[in-house]
C-alpha cells in the first residue's frame, strides 16, 4: 500500500481515489486548520464521516487535539467510533517529553482493538518504541528529519531491519516529503508506505519527454487508418 494522500480537501481525496493509485489518507490538526480556513463553521465530525465513506474501505487517520492521556483516549474512541476505516494519530510523545502518549497507543491498541498512527517521529529508535507499544502504523517525518540535518533514509532503513527482524507488526509511514524524489527513495529504503501532498503525484505522473512522446504518436495516428 505505498501511496497515500496527506490531505483534508476532499475534490483532492476524490480526484486521486477515482484513478486508483491511492492506499489511504493522513491529516493532522495543522493540515486541517490550513485546508478549513475558509470554512471554520464546518462541522468536523460529518466532514470526516464522508471523507472516510468517500475512501472507504481504505484508512483515513485523524489526529487528537490534546495531550491529556483522558482526553486522548476519549477523542481516540470518539473518531474511530465514525467509521470503520478511521485510525487515530498520537504523537509518540507530549510538547515537554511526556510519555504517557506510549501508555495511550498501548490501551487504544490492546484494549480498545484500534489502529494507531504514531506520529511526530524523527528517528528509527522513536519508531522502534512505538512498535513495541503496538502501534499499527509509526509514522517517521522524513521532510524534517533531512531539515535537521540527519539523513531519512538511513533511520528508515534501520527502523525496516527492526520491524522485520522482531517480527512486530507496525507498517511504517513516512511523512513530511518535501520532493518529488523522497516517495520512491523512501519506499526503496523499506517504507511501506510515503503519504504526501497531491501535487507529488502530480509530478510523478507527468514528464515533459512523454508529453512529447504522446503528440508524436497522436500526429503520426493521423496518417494511419484503423478499419471497424
Ligand atoms: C504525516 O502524517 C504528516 O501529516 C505530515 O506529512 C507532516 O508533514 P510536515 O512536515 O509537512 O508538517
Amino acid at each position: 500500500m505505498p501511496i497515500f494522500l496527506d490531505t483534508s480537501i476532499a475534490d483532492e481525496i476524490k480526484y486521486f481515489h477515482k484513478l486508483g493509485i491511492i492506499r489511504g489518507v493522513t491529516t493532522n490538526p495543522s493540515i486541517i486548520s490550513r485546508d478549513m480556513i475558509d470554512n471554520k463553521d464546518l462541522n468536523l465530525k460529518d466532514y470526516f464521516i464522508s471523507l472516510a465513506n468517500l475512501i472507504s474501505p481504505l484508512p483515513l487517520s485523524i489526529e487528537v487535539t490534546s495531550n491529556e492521556l483522558n482526553e486522548m483516549i476519549d477523542q481516540s474512541l470518539e473518531f474511530s467510533s465514525w467509521a470503520k476505516n478511521i485510525n487515530v494519530k498520537i504523537t509518540i510523545h507530549g510538547p515537554k517529553g511526556e510519555l504517557e502518549n506510549i501508555e495511550v497507543i498501548h490501551i487504544l491498541e490492546n484494549k480498545h482493538n484500534l489502529r494507531v498512527n504514531v506520529t511526530a517521529m524523527m528517528s528509527a529508535q522513536q519508531g522502534l518504541i512505538a512498535s513495541l507499544a503496538g502501534a499499527s502504523y509509526v509514522s517517521l517525518f522524513g521532510g524534517r528529519v533531512n531539515n535537521m540535518g540527519y539523513n531519512s533514509i538511513d533511520e528508515i532503513k534501520k527502523l525496516r531491519k527492526l520491524i522485520d527482524f522482531h517480527q512486530l507488526k507496525s507498517k511504517i509511514i513516512i511523512g513530511s516529503t518535501r520532493e518529488v524524489l523522497n516517495i520512491v527513495e523512501w519506499l526503496v529504503a523499506g517504507a511501506d508506505i510515503v503519504t504526501c501532498a497531491p501535487q507529488f503525484i502530480k509530478q510523478m505522473i507527468i514528464h515533459p519527454y512523454t508529453k512529447e512522446t504522446v503528440q508524436m504518436f497522436l500526429n503520426d495516428g493521423k496518417n494511419i487508418q484503423i478499419k471497424k
